[in-house]
């Protein structure tokens, strides 16, 4: 049996694969791999652990006649063709739960960082403008009393939310359907989308990528985002009009956005850059010493079940 994994993840998912007499080969160390390069290098593989930041379309999947399992490192699985993996009888697996609340810390970080702006002024100290404490400089956004709508009302969304009711908030949220967690330990109301852009002081968006989510935020309902908003992103880029929301944020049309991902990845729009009501991340939602050991041993179990003909722990679709 061949493992392919496409890039270094943490030496857990190796014991794992290793102490099952598995042999696995991991491609690249430092970089995430190619369209060519996955098509060349996966062709023989039995099972392959993907990043998010592979390609698996039809062309892709097309060229894996051996391959059993797709186990992605992450919860989202936007890049693989879930459909047409199934018509070939690949079974895909993602990596739900275990990230959830490095997920959600993440998201309360860029809200909080956006509320206090803290990049802004953490680069004010750094160029050394700080001349002593003052009554009016930099004045942030308290988050007391605030309403925070939450897109996507998933286990993210719930963890990102109930941390959030701790500072005194009222939560509201949009969701295919009604949520009793929601409903019942947070007090929290269901509403449409354009209410909640309309009324929410602070938006989080916790939906997964599909046809349905792309730009489910755009040029017409952006603009329905009071002028204080903070809107926050640690789901996928695509789901907000990324172009609209720069327009915005250099009119001063919202007071801040904290992206964590974004629309073309790994480009990032550069008009980004020089806007100081913007604190991005690299990516790192799931990013804990913790969270991304799960993520590996998860990966590597849901493999060594669906080769040892059991079934995996977390499929999808
Ligand atoms: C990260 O973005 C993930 O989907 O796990
Ligand atoms: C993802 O795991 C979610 O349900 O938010």
């Amino acid at each position: 049996m061949k493992i392919f994994i496409t890039r270094r993840i943490q030496p857990i998912a190796y014991e794992l694969l290793n102490k099952e007499g598995f042999n696995f080969s991991v491609f690249s160390k430092n970089r995430a791999i190619t369209k060519k390069e996955l098509i060349k290098n996966a062709k023989n593989a039995d099972a392959i652990i993907s990043m998010l930041t592979d390609t698996f379309d039809k062309e892709t999947i097309s060229q894996l006649p051996n391959c059993k399992i797709i186990a992605n490192y992450a919860v989202g699985y936007n890049n693989i063709d879930i459909e047409y993996a199934k018509e070939k009888g690949i079974i895909v697996t993602n990596t739900p739960d275990v990230l959830t609340e490095a997920t959600a810390e993440t998201a309360v970080s860029l809200i909080l960082a956006c509320a206090k702006m803290i990049p802004k002024v953490d680069k004010f100290m750094r160029d050394g403008k700080f001349k002593g404490w003052d009554p009016t400089i930099f004045l942030g956004t308290e988050i007391k009393n605030k309403t925070i709508g939450i897109i996507g009302a998933g286990r993210i969304g719930f963890e990102t939310a109930k941390r959030m009711k701790v500072f005194g908030t009222k939560i509201i949220y949009y969701n295919r359907s009604k949520k009793e967690n929601f409903e019942k330990e947070l007090n929290a109301k269901k509403v449409q989308l354009n209410k909640l852009l309309k009324t929410s002081d602070i938006i989080s968006i916790h939906l997964p990528l599909n046809s349905d989510t792309y730009h489910l935020l755009n040029n017409e309902n952006l603009n329905l985002l009071k002028p204080t908003a903070i809107i926050v992103n640690t789901a996928r880029g695509e789901v907000i009009d990324e172009k609209h929301l720069i327009k915005m944020l250099q009119k001063k049309k919202i007071f801040s956005a904290g992206l964590d991902v974004y629309e073309n990845e790994s480009e990032v729009n550069s008009k980004l850059f020089k806007l100081d009501n913007a604190v991005l991340l690299p990516h790192l939602g799931s990013a804990t010493v913790e969270t991304r050991n799960e993520i590996a041993k998860l990966a590597a179990k849901n493999i060594i079940n669906v080769l040892k003909g059991k079934k995996p722990l977390t499929p999808v679709g």
